[in-house]
């Protein structure tokens, strides 16, 4: 079949390279000629674990190949996705401008008898919003719009698409239906459940998903607190909590509290759908407020309980807003890291790959190579991302080149007694205390730290 992207991000780029591995003939456009460039060039702008090989793979094989004129990409289409960016505004409503305008875009070229799917997370009522402004543009197309949401997760993209728990199609006609159940057919013939539904239900799968999600990292976050204050370990009680086949076991692993491009922007969009609608999300509203609050508290218990002082040196590891990925976007660090150097703090990062992004959004950052040159000299070690190089961080090397010897593992990656038995201070979420083995470490910090003034932590909430 001929298929048309628009949108070469994330969920764009996946979604194209999949769809020719699947053996379609995919053009795909997006607005940024620059990308565009980098593409045909066969540079992936994004990192994202086995994508980059297998595009040019998929390039090579003559089935995908990038566009700069929407005529050229969208012309020849029998389906036309658009994985275009649906940010929320500041009051938290979606904001649809790049959805609007690819419908344009598309209305302009789409062959008769086309089908468009919206693949980008959309609120209920866009797929008929995208209807009624394709046939203002062109009032004698027969076409069809349907709701296609995606469920990839930034990481593991490729083997989300290609291996999902469900494959979700919104359609209000016959004939996208079956032009979209074609589509997948590679997909379902392997077992991947499909869900036919109507537009509208199809929308609101994937918010309610995404809100359901996160309400459960929100959910085992204040359990890892509750766990913290009665000696319980969050990791067991986990556990014990997903054999329940009826809750499961993804998804209970306390953070610093959720980030990414999807997760913050979708629960406040689903929670301003609910207001507008008079259907308030209360549960979700909380979620929201309570997963900001953390990622504030959380940095300001690296300066109490770190006992740190004007001018100490933090080193953060962990940028991304989580592991196997370039993507920053709502991502811990960005909160943490001014509030330590508003209350005085030096701050060395850094991330195997988000390190350029970060870039963008952090001042005054000094950024390292390895993670033990951040940790060099350094007063405290705080984790934020799950990078597999820190959970096989060698703790003697880190030991010996900390100052004050302690560590905030704000994703339970180190095993507690380890660390202890290198001498180390160590702070995690929800595991009882081990105290540091060997000598004293508190010695070293008074004399490390005497000449300067205790930073004192800002007020709670
Ligand atoms: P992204 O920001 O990485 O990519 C969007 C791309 O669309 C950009 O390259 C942008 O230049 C391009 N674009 C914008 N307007 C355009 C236009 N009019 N014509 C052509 N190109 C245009 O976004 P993403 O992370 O790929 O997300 C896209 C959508 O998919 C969003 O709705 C998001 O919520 C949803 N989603 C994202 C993920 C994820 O993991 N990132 C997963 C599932 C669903
Ligand atoms: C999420 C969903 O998992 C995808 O299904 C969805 O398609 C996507 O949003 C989207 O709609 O865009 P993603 O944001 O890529 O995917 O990453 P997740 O793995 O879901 O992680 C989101 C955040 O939650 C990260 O900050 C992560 O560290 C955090 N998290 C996740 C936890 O703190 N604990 C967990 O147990 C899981």
């Amino acid at each position: 079949m001929q298929i048309a992207m628009i949108g070469a991000g994330y969920v764009g780029l996946t979604t194209a390279t999949c769809f020719a591995e699947m053996g379609h003939e995919v053009a795909c456009h997006d607005v940024d000629g620059e990308r565009i460039r980098q593409l045909e060039a066969g540079e992936l702008p994004i990192y994202e674990p086995r994508l980059e090989e297998a595009m040019r793979r998929a390039v090579a094989s003559g089935k995908l190949r990038f566009s700069r004129s929407g005529a050229d990409c969208v012309g020849g289409a029998d389906i036309v996705f658009l994985a275009v960016g649906t940010p929320a505004t500041p009051d938290g409503r979606i904001d649809l401008s790049q959805v609007e305008a690819a419908a344009r875009l598309v209305s302009r070229w789409l062959k008769p008898g086309a089908v468009v799917a919206i693949k980008s997370t959309v609120v209920a009522g866009t797929c008929r919003r995208v209807r009624e402004i394709m046939a203002e543009e062109r009032q004698s197309l027969d076409f069809s719009v349907a709701a296609n949401p995606e469920f990839l997760r930034e990481g593991s993209a490729m083997e989300d698409f290609l291996c999902p728990d469900r494959i979700v199609i919104g359609c209000d006609d016959r004939r996208s239906a079956s032009l979209l159940s074609e589509v997948y057919r590679p997909l379902t013939e392997r077992g991947a459940p499909k869900v036919l539904s109507s537009t509208p239900n199809a929308e609101l799968i994937k918010y309610a998903a995404n809100a359901f999600l996160a309400l459960k990292i929100g959910f085992i976050n204040e359990v890892a607190d509750l766990c913290a204050q009665t000696g319980a370990d969050v990791g067991p009680v986990a556990e014990g909590i997903g054999l329940d086949r009826r809750i499961g076991p993804s998804f209970l692993r306390p953070g610093p509290g959720y980030g990414g491009s999807c997760f913050p922007k979708d629960t406040c969009i689903f929670a301003a759908t609910g207001h507008g609608r008079g259907a308030r999300q209360f549960l979700i509203e909380t979620l929201i407020e309570r997963n900001e609050k953390r990622k504030v508290a959380l940095a300001r218990r690296v300066i109490a309980q770190g006992e740190l002082r004007e001018g100490s040196v933090v080193a953060v590891l962990g940028l991304a807003f989580k592991a196997n990925t370039d993507d920053v976007r709502e991502a811990a660090a960005l909160t943490m890291v001014p509030i330590l150097q508003k209350a005085g703090l030096r701050v060395r990062a850094h991330d195997p790959k988000a390190r350029a992004n970060a870039r963008q959004w952090l001042r005054d950052v000094e950024w390292t190579d390895t993670p033990y040159e951040a940790a060099h000299g350094a007063d405290a070690v705080v984790i934020l991302t799950e990078w597999e190089e820190y959970k096989n961080i060698d703790l003697g090397r880190l030991a010996c080149t900390m100052s004050q010897r302690v560590v905030f593992d704000y994703r339970n990656l180190l095993d507690p007694r380890a660390v202890a038995a290198h001498g180390l201070t160590y702070f995690s979420l929800g595991r009882p205390p081990v105290s540091p083995v060997g000598k004293s470490t508190r010695g070293r910090v008074s004399a490390l730290a005497g000449s300067r003034r205790r930073v004192a932590a800002p007020a709670r909430d």
